[in-house]
């Protein structure tokens, strides 16, 4: 069992906290990425109980938060500083939230913007880095057309719209995971999606609720890839989100000629969940553009590597998004390929990674990203000898039991 989907964690944590009544919330997250949004929940004046995965949250309603005392700490998250802002933003408070050293460099303008329109004052270090100050307050819906298309700040304004008057809606260039949309109408709101657009009503009810986190389907890609490199492989893996905006990755492989395979699909609070099975396969290689990039964001990394080891190679374009995660992704990942002797060419918007090569062990660095540390102990597996990862503890950002997951299916013919 892999740990929580990440998306789907903060999501049910931020929610609950502004839903009246007591939510269960069952397989939350293990990563250091979700508790950064239980420990701003908490700070805001909301009951938290719990260990492990069962958590507890006694929501207050819309109305409900309190000022925390200390300013809020997203730590490495994106998803936290970004999406808890639409509802800071809303409150008759004044909050600061500040992030790790990542965070700090990361564009805040994208949600500040919106939040503007809607009436919030947020000012931000260069006008635009975190920490974020945010002067709440009664917020005006508006109709926000997204610049790129982003499902954090798609939630960040659907979360605003919460607060406001009327219905708020934003339409997003190209389409982004959909978590936000299933886990509103799960607590009761009334969301509306076509066309591009989605809609939320005002101040809707939102109830407490017995909700079940799938596994995630980023975390279980690098095991995916990890099987498919690995001659001898066979591996399946329960439970596994299998929400068709974050499955894309799935159809990708298969159009590789991934011998993967899905079973035992069902709904649960309106996500679908599933077993996926995948054997050690050779893969043809793969173009990866437009609104694909944006289904396989964060699986980018994993797939660059599997892709030295595919017939003809993977090229990356459409992906300056890229750029702006925990660390320059495009950068870290063709600085580590080659690193390991894999030829690797960095494009403004991708990379390209030619097939057919060989990994040689080496000394890579993750430079502080939880993605990059655990694609490159799968280009590791492919290795002949032994890779060492600097900043191999990132992983805890979204998948902390990784390296224990990682032993516990690997043996030495
Ligand atoms: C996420 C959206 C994506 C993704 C991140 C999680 C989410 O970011 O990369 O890991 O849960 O909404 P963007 O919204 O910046 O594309």
């Amino acid at each position: 069992m892999l740990p929580g989907d990440k998306s789907i964690s903060h999501r049910y944590a931020m929610l609950a906290a502004i839903a009246e009544g007591t939510s269960k919330i069952h397989n939350y997250s293990t990563g250091a990425d979700c508790h950064s949004t239980l420990g701003c929940v908490r700070a805001l004046g909301i009951g938290v109980e719990g260990a492990g995965t069962e958590f507890t949250i006694d929501g207050r309603g819309l109305e409900g938060l309190r000022a925390a005392e200390q300013d809020l700490d997203a730590g490495n998250s994106g998803s936290t500083i970004r999406m808890l802002s639409g509802i800071l933003a809303a409150q008759r408070f004044r909050s600061r939230i500040f992030g790790d050293e990542s965070l700090s460099r990361r564009p805040m303008q994208r949600i500040m913007k919106p939040l503007a329109e809607m009436g919030a004052r947020i000012e931000a270090r260069e006008g635009k880095f975190p920490p974020l100050a945010i002067e709440g307050g009664r917020l005006r819906a508006i109709h926000y057309d997204m610049p790129v298309a982003s499902a954090q700040v798609k939630t960040c304004v659907l979360f605003a719209g919460l607060f406001a008057e009327g219905e708020t809606s934003v339409r997003e260039p190209a389409r982004s995971r959909d978590h936000t949309e299933i886990a509103l109408r799960e607590f009761g709101a009334e969301v509306t999606a076509a066309g591009g657009r989605i809609a939320v009503a005002g101040r809707p009810k939102l109830e407490g609720r017995e909700l079940y986190v799938p596994s995630d389907l980023s975390s279980a890609a690098f095991f995916l890839a990890a099987a498919l490199l690995v001659p001898g492989s066979r591996l399946a893996i329960a439970g596994v989100g299998l929400n068709p905006t974050r499955s894309a990755l799935l159809d990708f492989l298969a159009g590789m000629g991934a011998k993967i395979r899905i079973a035992q699909v069902e709904s649960r609070n309106g996500e679908l969940v599933g077993e996926i099975v995948v054997e050690h396969s050779e893969l043809r290689g793969g173009t990866i553009a437009g609104g694909l990039t944006a289904a396989l964001i964060d699986e980018i990394p994993v797939l660059a590597v599997l892709g030295a080891a595919t017939e003809e190679g993977i090229t990356v374009r459409d992906a300056s998004e890229l750029r702006i995660k925990e660390t320059d992704r495009i950068r870290t990942v063709v600085e580590n390929l080659r690193r390991m002797g894999v030829e690797a060419e960095e494009l403004e918007d991708g990379m390209a990674i030619p097939g057919r090569q060989k990994f040689r062990a080496a000394l890579v660095d993750s430079h502080g990203d939880h993605r990059i540390a655990m694609a490159f102990a799968v280009a590791g597996l492919r290795a002949d000898g032994e890779t060492v990862i600097e900043g191999a503890e990132a992983a805890s950002v979204s998948f902390p039991e990784f390296w224990d997951v990682l032993a516990g299916i690997s043996y030495r013919g």
